[in-house]
């Protein structure tokens, strides 16, 4: 009895005087944006954290010291987005269609901040963190202003200019291709495109997205109570991107900008819902897992192709599931199981698994090469394209464009990667590489957030680079200062000796005279 009072008392020490009480908010429509930062935040709570996580997708299951608040969207956003899916799937230009994207998240987002529950929580709660998922949201920072702690910034994705000015990380154009670009492209002309590249995103793109931004944050944190937008992204203690070198390749990063890519694979999956278990387990042929993520749907397929797909289905003796966003498929086969929403990682994780037909969003690539399954790449847009390559590259993928899409054309590609073993054995190697870290994602993540709270921000990692503008950090003023001194003593030389020349002319002269 005795014994059993004073552990639960040392429980309750020790987990009081580590835990912190943390904000997480991720207004993304995007839910696998959202999801790897939902993963690391249950990871805290399980570690004593109390977690508060507000976005549009709560958990399923209920999780210790773990609040959800759900923000509602409007029905008009949600058409939009709807919208924009169906585009995006059909491969529209998804960059065309980035304004209208940024402002229905910046109302969504807006809308949260002047949210009544979100007033009262500002007015009533304290917090120890402010994590604050990126979704073009850099005016959710006024928050941790409010609330005198600091913030972390988490990212799904690659490495962009919005996150590498957070911290004052170099986007090094002259070797780091930018997301749009792949490694083998950066030859001479390669690097030239790079650098416009590069310059159009920081100067045009950036700037005007930061323009949009900051008229939000100082709506919700006026000037005269908050610290400034521009002061409030400097502040930022630590950047978290869901990349990895193994899969993005080698870039330099500081030491507050850190890669936890794979965040969402689990060091041991979860067990699968019941019918997935069963369809995945009798699978004696194996098994093949279609997704094209959750921001593009495949029920935007188009009409052809969806059919041209379902008919190379029914012929395969392997079994499919397939993510489905509705209740119906007409003409499903047999042999295809549909749903509207997978634990994508725990089935990539089934030995019977054999083939991911992807559409090589980042997250997905990174599932499957961690679990060491070949992919067949219908890449669609955005930086899918480029993933995609990437994988062809590596050796463990082939490349089918939607608009190539026929009988034949799939059903080599599904052929190629089934039959020939060549594909398991690179990616089972790059697998090998992709988890070989001093430690796995998930607690390189726990570890730099505890590490920002227990030393308090950790404001000696903040790089004074960070605090340069754009001339200072490249030494363009240094460099056009070197120019100018050197200009000025070649223009003083010069004068002198033109004065010495001209002297000793005249003098050379007037001796002529005399003689
Ligand atoms: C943010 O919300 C407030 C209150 O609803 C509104 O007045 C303001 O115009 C919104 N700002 C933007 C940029 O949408
Ligand atoms: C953020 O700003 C506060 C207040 O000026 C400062 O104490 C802290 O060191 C800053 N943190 C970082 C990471 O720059």
């Amino acid at each position: 009895m005795t014994l059993k009072f004073f552990i639960v008392l040392l429980i309750f020490a020790t987990s009081s005087s580590e835990s912190s009480k943390v904000l997480c908010i991720h207004t993304s429509f995007a839910k696998s944006h959202v999801m790897p930062m939902q993963l690391l935040a249950k990871e805290l709570a399980n570690r004593g954290h109390e977690i508060t996580f507000i976005s549009p997708f709560p958990l399923s299951e209920k999780v210790n010291n773990y609040r959800d608040v759900k923000i509602e969207i409007s029905d008009r956003d949600a058409q939009l987005f709807e919208e924009l899916s169906k585009k995006f799937t059909a491969g529209a230009n998804i960059f065309k269609f980035a304004i209208e994207l940024m402002n229905s998240l910046h109302r969504v987002s807006n809308d949260t901040l002047q949210s009544s529950w979100m007033r009262e929580m500002m007015a009533t709660e304290n917090f120890d963190l402010v994590l604050s998922g990126y979704s073009m949201s850099e005016y959710q920072l006024g928050l941790a202003d409010h609330f005198k702690c600091p913030s972390i910034v988490f990212w799904s994705g690659h490495v962009i200019s919005s996150l590498t000015k957070m911290v004052g990380n170099p986007l090094s154009p002259e070797a780091v291709p930018n997301p749009m670009m792949s490694r083998k492209e950066m030859s001479f002309i390669g690097r030239v495109k790079n650098l416009l590249l590069n310059g159009l995103d920081l100067f045009v793109i950036r700037s005007y997205f930061n323009y949009r931004s900051k008229i939000i944050y100082d709506y919700n944190f006026p000037p005269d109570r908050y610290r400034s937008y521009d002061e409030m992204i400097r502040n930022v203690s630590l950047v978290l991107v869901n990349t990895h070198f193994t899969s993005s390749g080698p870039r330099p990063l500081l030491p507050n900008l850190v890669e936890v890519g794979g965040l969402q694979v689990k060091p041991n999956p979860a067990p699968l819902p019941e019918d997935l278990k069963t369809f995945l387990d009798d699978a004696k042929d194996g098994a093949i897992l279609f997704s094209f993520g959750s921001n593009a749907k495949s029920i935007y397929i188009p009409e052809d192709k969806q059919k041209i797909i379902l008919k190379v289905f029914s012929k395969l003796k392997q079994r499919v599931i397939m993510k489905w966003e509705s209740d119906v498929l007409p003409g499903k086969p047999k042999n295809v199981l549909i749903s509207k929403w997978l634990p994508q990682d725990d089935i990539l994780a089934h030995p019977n698994i054999k083939a991911f037909i992807s559409h090589c969003g980042y997250g997905g690539v990174i599932e499957a090469k961690s679990n060491g399954v070949p992919i067949i790449g219908i890449p669609l847009g955005a930086d899918q394209k480029g993933n995609a390559d990437k994988i062809v590259e590596e050796g463990w993928a082939v490349r089918l464009d939607m608009t190539d899409i026929t009988e034949e054309s799939l059903t080599n590609a599904l052929k190629e990667i089934l039959s020939n073993p060549k594909y398991r054995d690179i990616v089972g190697k790059q697998a090998i590489l992709a988890k070989d870290r001093p430690m796995n994602a998930q607690d390189t993540a726990v570890y730099w957030v505890e590490y920002v709270l227990r030393h308090n921000g950790a404001p000696h990692l903040h790089y004074p680079g960070a605090d340069l503008n754009f001339f200072q950090a490249n030494s363009i003023d240094v460099i056009l200062f070197i120019f100018a001194v050197i200009y000025a003593a070649f223009k003083v030389i010069k004068l002198i000796c033109g004065f010495i020349f001209c002297r000793s002319k005249k003098g050379s002269n007037e001796k002529l005279k005399r003689n």
